[in-house]
């Protein structure tokens, strides 16, 4: 999905939106910009009144359109007007990404992940709305008539306060040297990968007990042979690495830390730490790295980083953009479904292939670390998390079910979802649940589905992941991106 006209200035995007709107929108996608301008020039002036009906008593025989001409039209328009809204968040997104730049007054800084997301959420009335958005810039009025009836009916519209910062953070264009502990799992392996195809990742060292002295497969930058790197070793080469990647078990990295903190007190060299285990996702010197939800600046400035769980990161996500709206009393439930390679290398039940063929496994069913990384960092929500492993390798299917506060329906819920991620290249929000076969290898999370009960107080949201991506290393190397000063999304595949 990555949106090259999101360069263009904003009258140009909102005018070729407003094109779109009168013709088909899968022929205009592709109409050279020349074609969509001239076009624009001559409709333009009968496409500023926005109210329907009085645009189509006033304009109706001026323009000399017929029926045939206004039935698509008018069909466009009800059905959600997906074009115009489309050109509202890109108007939006500009705006955002220039305001973010420009002032730091939208995202308030945050000591720790936890108080971040909460202050985003403080700060999103704060945040430009599009009614704002529509007084400062005259061209994106006609963009923002798309969700007239979303603000109506009272959940004003959020853009995205946290929007990526893509290339913007592209200050360094040296490559970083990199060293990865537990380089022989899951998530290493799934890292290297991903290193491999980076134009600025330079692997150096890979740590590995069983695997000490053969030479790393899938790596074709430089040879590197597997070591078993002890936490002293660690420490002595420090200052010859730019960035350590622990991929290790949870409870096993602390010594690695310790050794990696002394060792700085010595030198001053300061290397970034990002962890995928569960170590240090509830420690406030830390940064939790979910970019999309923690402020990406904080995550920029730090040198100890934490890698949000697999789970944790798709539940968040598809819980965060209805805080405002969950009813506290009630539970948040989420039924989580993984892949065996969630389980690690290490053999259990939970990755035995025999014994999950034809089969799912309920696993932790209270009390399971994610419940309590997800509740923390959605500042306190309630949540019941159970998680189950079945049969298939990778991907993660989950199926949320959220209390709400106030009756919504399920088209301004998908709404509030597309403002809220507008600009985001790894978070995709689609009308269908989505399916875990469909998110294996992406880079993303899909959010769909958005069901909403006869009293209109209970929506399921499903969501996929696929766990060994968005889910560890894609997000490592995403953090790594922005704490290394890469442009967020290099040597991803964005959705
Ligand atoms: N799998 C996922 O989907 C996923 C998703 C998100 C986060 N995570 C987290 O990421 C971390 C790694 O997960 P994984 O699935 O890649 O695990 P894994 O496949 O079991 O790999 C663990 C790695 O750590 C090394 N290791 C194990 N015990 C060690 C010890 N005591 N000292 C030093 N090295 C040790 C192993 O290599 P040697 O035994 O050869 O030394 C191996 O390279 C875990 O904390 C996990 O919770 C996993």
């Amino acid at each position: 999905m990555s949106d090259k006209r999101s360069a263009h200035p904003v009258s140009q995007e909102v005018n070729a939106t407003s094109v779109t709107t009168v013709s088909r929108a899968s022929e205009l996608r592709f109409e050279p910009r020349a074609n969509l301008k001239r076009k624009n020039a001559k409709l333009r002036h009968h496409l500023r009144p926005r109210t329907f009906p009085s645009f189509r008593s006033r304009h109706h025989h001026q323009t000399k359109w017929s029926e045939k001409h206004w039935k698509p039209f008018e069909a466009m328009l009800s059905a959600t007007s997906i074009s115009m809204r489309t050109g509202a968040r890109r108007a939006v997104r500009q705006s955002a990404s220039s305001s973010s730049s420009s002032s730091s007054s939208i995202i308030t800084a945050a000591p720790n992940a936890n108080r971040c997301l909460l202050g985003l959420y403080h700060n999103l009335s704060n945040a430009r709305s599009l009614s704002s958005l529509r007084s400062s810039r005259p061209a994106a009025q006609h963009a923002v008539a798309g969700i007239v009836g979303q603000q109506r009916r009272g959940y004003v519209a959020t853009i995205n306060p946290n929007p990526p910062l893509g290339k913007k953070n592209a200050s360094n264009n040296i490559p970083s040297r990199i060293g990865l502990i537990g380089a022989r799992g899951y998530t290493g392996q799934a890292l290297i990968d991903l290193l491999n195809k980076h134009s600025y990742m330079d692997l150096q060292y890979v740590s590995s007990r069983e695997l000490t002295g053969q030479e790393l497969q899938g790596y074709s930058k430089r040879k590197i042979i597997y070591k078993n790197l002890s936490p002293e070793d660690v420490a002595r080469l420090d200052t010859d690495i730019d960035c350590w990647v622990m991929a290790l078990p949870n409870g096993v990295c602390k010594p690695y830390i310790e050794a990696i903190d002394q060792a700085q007190k010595d030198t001053g060299h300061k290397s970034v730490v990002v962890d995928l285990s569960a170590d240090y996702r509830f420690d406030k010197q830390w940064a939790y790295g979910l970019p999309e939800l923690t402020k990406r600046s904080t995550i920029c400035q730090s040198t100890k980083i934490s890698n949000p769980g697999c789970y944790a990161t798709a539940s968040q996500l598809s819980v965060a953009p209805l805080l405002p709206f969950i009813d506290g009393t009630g539970f948040i439930s989420i039924f989580g479904v993984s892949g065996y390679s969630g389980a690690g290398t290490k053999p259990s039940d939970k990755n035995n292939v025999k014994l999950l063929a034809d089969n799912l496994i309920p696993y932790s069913l209270v009390n399971h670390i994610h419940e309590r990384e997800i509740s923390h960092h959605l500042g306190g929500a309630k949540v019941g998390f159970v998680p189950h492993v079945a049969s298939w390798f990778r991907g993660i299917h989950l199926t949320i079910n959220i209390p709400l506060n106030k009756a919504m329906d399920s088209r301004d819920i998908r709404q509030i979802y597309q403002d809220r991620y507008a600009g985001e290249k790894l978070v995709k929000v689609v009308g269908e649940a989505p399916m875990v076969k469909n998110i294996c290898k992406l880079h993303g999370v899909e959010i769909g589905g958005f069901a909403v009960d006869g009293t209109g107080k209970r929506v399921v949201i499903c969501a996929t992941i696929d766990n060994l991506n968005k889910g560890a290393s894609t997000q490592c190397l995403q953090n790594m991106n922005l704490a290394l000063g890469y442009a967020e999304y290099e040597g991803i595949s964005t959705m």
